[in-house]
């Protein structure tokens, strides 16, 4: 028989609905719960499944081909450390973090930066210095870098491991601590003027439970949020061995209750436990609102840093594991939707616009001592950067004064000592930064509010 159009279409519809019941099945069953990758199940929930990369690996296919179906955020494993991006002072190479940030960027990936300050994997010429020196080369390390990646890195490991294990809850002793205490905060407020918009996260091991270095690190958050300090995340390494402490999720959730973004930075588990474990970090970071995702420290356990551990979650041979499963499993079972934060300081304005940098000299007074003033301006807010040089003899101890232009005010300060806030505003050096070699200089830094445009700076020896 010849079928009348009406017949025929009558066919074509009942087989259309066929197809499309079928088909809505099909996508609320997948939308339910059965993503089939570790970043695709983590999106669910709005958050990444993230890995550490070596760039020397992006020419093996096997490592390539698990990196691009299963990972969303990427972490240089050793490329954008200090030994790598300055390995002569003030020579900056980029290759091997560039590889990484190209590939990332061709693949629709993110990537956390990693790291600017470290007491490990300092360059050799960094490791011999100390005292203001080397306050100045860390704190253009940090600009330079930062500078280079501008509005390109979803966040930077600002500083890395800089408190002690053990019981005291204070500070790691090292050439950066011993610059002076506020070197963190000046860190981080070096990272934000030269990046407005990369969150900036403080990272540490052995903070996995609420113990006295994670408290440390806790009281350290909550002073820096009280002041004003440009921090929005903490990273948890959680480089575990047979268990996570039971308090695993309840310190995520202190500091989240900071108003800081909490991740796993660096996450891989040993011992026979392995499975479980996994599953247990997965579903404490899905429990925190704010806990915005998890980044394994690399992909197969050929790969791993802890030989012999197999830590990962894929063989030697790139098949997944139980521990795999187990992170599947609790990634599609869902928790919190992660609520993304933007980088906020309260007093840099949230819509970052182009810095434009001006330099403002006195003229050097023979014996004597001049500063010179570099600005880094945004609408609303400014950094200043003093540059204090000592004349033709040594400086043992100085004072700058500086003339704001009305309208503005100092929010915040960093190696000197600080008296008024607006219009004539003199600093101090500190105990570590008085003395100056003839010819030599020191830097001293500020925030503040309105415009730094025409600030003025002279300086005396005291
Ligand atoms: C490790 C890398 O995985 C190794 O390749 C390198 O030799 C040493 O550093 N904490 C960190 C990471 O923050 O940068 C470290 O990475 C592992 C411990």
């Amino acid at each position: 028989m010849k079928m009348t159009s009406r017949s025929l279409s009558r066919a074509a519809l009942a087989s259309a609905f066929l197809a499309t019941s079928l088909g809505v099945s099909l996508v609320l069953a997948t939308s339910a719960g059965a993503a089939t990758t570790l970043g695709a199940s983590a999106a669910q929930t709005g958050r990444y499944f993230g890995t550490a990369v070596s760039a020397g690996k992006l020419g093996d296919s096997t490592y390539v081909n698990i990196l691009n179906r299963e990972f969303t955020m990427i972490t240089p494993e050793n490329e954008m450390k200090w030994d790598a991006t300055e390995p002569n002072r003030g020579q900056f190479n980029y290759t091997g973090g560039d590889r990484i940030l190209n590939q990332a960027v061709s693949t629709g990936k993110r990537v956390r930066g990693h790291a600017l300050l470290w007491y490990q994997q300092e360059p050799g010429w960094a490791q011999r210095m100390e005292g203001s020196d080397l306050r100045q080369a860390m704190m253009n390390h940090v600009t330079q870098v930062a500078t280079h990646y501008k509005g390109k890195l979803y966040s930077w490991d600002v500083v890395n491991e800089a408190f002690a294990d053990g019981g005291s809850g204070a500070r790691r002793d090292s050439n950066l601590q011993r610059t002076g205490n506020d070197w963190i905060e000046a860190a981080f407020r070096a990272a934000r003027a030269a990046d407005p918009s990369a969150k900036l996260c403080y990272n540490d091991y052995n903070t996995d439970g609420v113990n006295a270095k994670s408290t440390g690190i806790y009281n350290m958050v909550r002073d820096f949020k009280s002041r004003g300090v440009p921090i929005d995340c903490v990273g948890f390494q959680s480089h575990l061995t047979n268990s996570a402490p039971g308090d695993y999720q309840a310190n995520l959730q202190r500091f989240a209750d900071l108003g800081v973004e909490v991740q796993i930075t660096e996450l891989d588990i040993s011992g026979s436990n392995q499975a479980a474990v996994y599953g247990t970090v997965t579903r404490a970071c899905l429990a925190v609102a704010r806990c915005a995702g998890l980044t394994v420290w690399g992909i197969r356990d050929s790969d791993s840093w802890r030989t012999g551990e197999n830590p990962l979650l894929f063989d030697g041979s790139g098949n997944k594991k139980a521990a795999y499963n187990a992170v599947l499993d609790a990634l599609n079972a869902g928790g919190t939707t992660t609520t993304p934060t933007t980088p906020t300081t309260p007093t840099t304005p949230t819509t970052p616009t182009t810095p434009t940098t001006t330099t403002t000299t006195t003229t050097p007074v023979p014996g004597d001592c001049s500063a010179s003033v570099s600005l880094n301006s945004w609408n609303g807010g400014f950094v200043a950067t003093v540059k204090v040089t000592a004349g033709s003899t040594a400086l043992d101890g100085w004072r700058v004064t500086t003339v704001l232009p009305a309208g503005a005010a100092v929010t915040s300060a960093w190696n000197a000592g600080q008296t008024g806030s607006t219009g004539t505003v003199t600093w101090a050096n500190v105990t570590y930064n008085g003395t100056v070699a003839a010819g030599q200089s020191t830097e001293f830094g500020f925030q503040g509010t309105g415009s730094g445009d025409g600030i003025t700076a002279a300086c005396a020896a005291s």
